[in-house]
């Protein structure tokens, strides 16, 4: 078994407005609240992985759960301590500070709750983590939220990302950037909130690229590159890129998702760039490959491919554009 390698913390994560984005997206938060209400039997002991703000904790704590251990490596769990007392919550919320990798706990749990989850769910590079604590405090039995996570692909046409494309070619200001063009389509697009892809915007039928299962994936499968090769029946139209979305089963009976056409949340669309827009013969079958892997230190590299019409493929590499970038 690889060991799981302590990641330094995140600054982002350390900001109150990254909190406040996640707070503010009340799809997720809603859907996480469902949840934790659903699983969470009185007198439960929840540990919180990458508790940030604290805000499931407090929602686990008011599911009933006894005792909530609300594990975050940043500094913004001080406010985490602060909106428990302010809830009258202090006494079952127990906030630490630290890399779950590293924090004991004094017992096992029932419930492990944590919002792990990136574009296309893997991408945050956030499993590994959960998973160690799954491994060292969950009782056997216990529950992990979420409970399924899919990540999914469709040909689709994003607006977004063709401006920022189209900013970037014919010599703007009178300078060559096309440098610059092809680090963008070599790198994973993420709108960020208040943009989304609506039902509209999709040029293929959806395909389920892989399906993580909290509760059985081994560390070693969560280590290794994430690979799919699926078959996309095109739409007619133009297609700019390949969406990348998640749905998960938080618990039984309780979904999330932002997938096209979703009400929209902070995270927004997530798209793998195509280099030139591509006209679609309607019906067709496009092949397409992604590759998701986790990074040292953090996050994930992600590769995709796509067959053009001719049958030659076009490739894309993340890692291969900052290679040549950190060489
Ligand atoms: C996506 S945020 C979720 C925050 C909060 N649970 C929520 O739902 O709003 C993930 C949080 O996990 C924390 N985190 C990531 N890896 C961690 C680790 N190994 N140990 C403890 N906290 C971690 C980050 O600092 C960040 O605050």
């Amino acid at each position: 078994m690889r060991t799981p390698v302590k990641n330094p913390p995140v600054p982002v994560y350390a900001e109150f407005e990254t909190h406040r984005t996640m707070i503010r997206d009340r799809v997720r938060t809603e859907a996480f609240r469902r949840a934790l209400e659903a699983a969470v039997q009185p007198g439960d002991v929840v540990l919180d992985v990458g508790a940030g703000s604290g805000i499931l904790s407090l929602l686990a704590a008011r599911a009933g759960a006894a005792r909530v251990y609300a594990v975050e490596q940043t500094s913004i769990a001080r406010l985490a301590e602060d909106l428990a007392a302010a809830n009258g919550l202090g006494e079952i919320v127990e906030v630490i500070q630290g890399d779950i990798i590293e924090v004991d706990l004094p017992e096992q749990v029932d419930v492990i709750v944590s919002e792990w989850l990136g574009g296309f769910g893997i991408d945050e590079g956030m499993l590994v983590p959960v998973l160690v604590a799954r491994d060292r405090w969950l009782r056997p039995g216990g529950i992990m939220i979420p409970a399924l996570v899919s990540a999914w692909t469709a040909l689709v046409w994003d607006a977004y990302l063709c401006e920022s494309l189209e900013s970037l070619r014919g010599r703007p200001y009178g300078l060559d950037l096309g440098d610059l063009y092809e680090k963008t389509v070599n790198e994973i697009f993420y709108s960020g909130p208040g943009r989304h892809l609506s039902e509209s915007d999709l040029r293929s039928t959806p395909a389920e690229l892989w399906v993580t299962n909290p509760a059985r994936i081994s560390l070693d499968e969560a280590t290794a590159p994430h690979s799919a090769e699926v078959r996309l029946t095109a739409r007619a139209g133009v297609a700019n890129a390949l969406g990348l979305w998640f749905s998960a089963e938080l618990v039984d009976g309780t979904t999330l998702s932002n997938a096209p056409g979703d009400p929209p949340t902070h995270w927004g669309m997530t798209t793998a760039p195509l280099r030139e827009s591509l006209r679609l013969d309607p019906g067709s079958i496009v092949r397409a490959r992604v590759t998701s892997t986790p990074a040292r230190q953090i996050g994930t590299w992600t590769s995709w491919g796509l067959e053009l019409p001719e049958g030659t493929w076009e490739e894309h590499d993340e890692q291969a554009v900052w290679r040549e970038i950190d060489d």
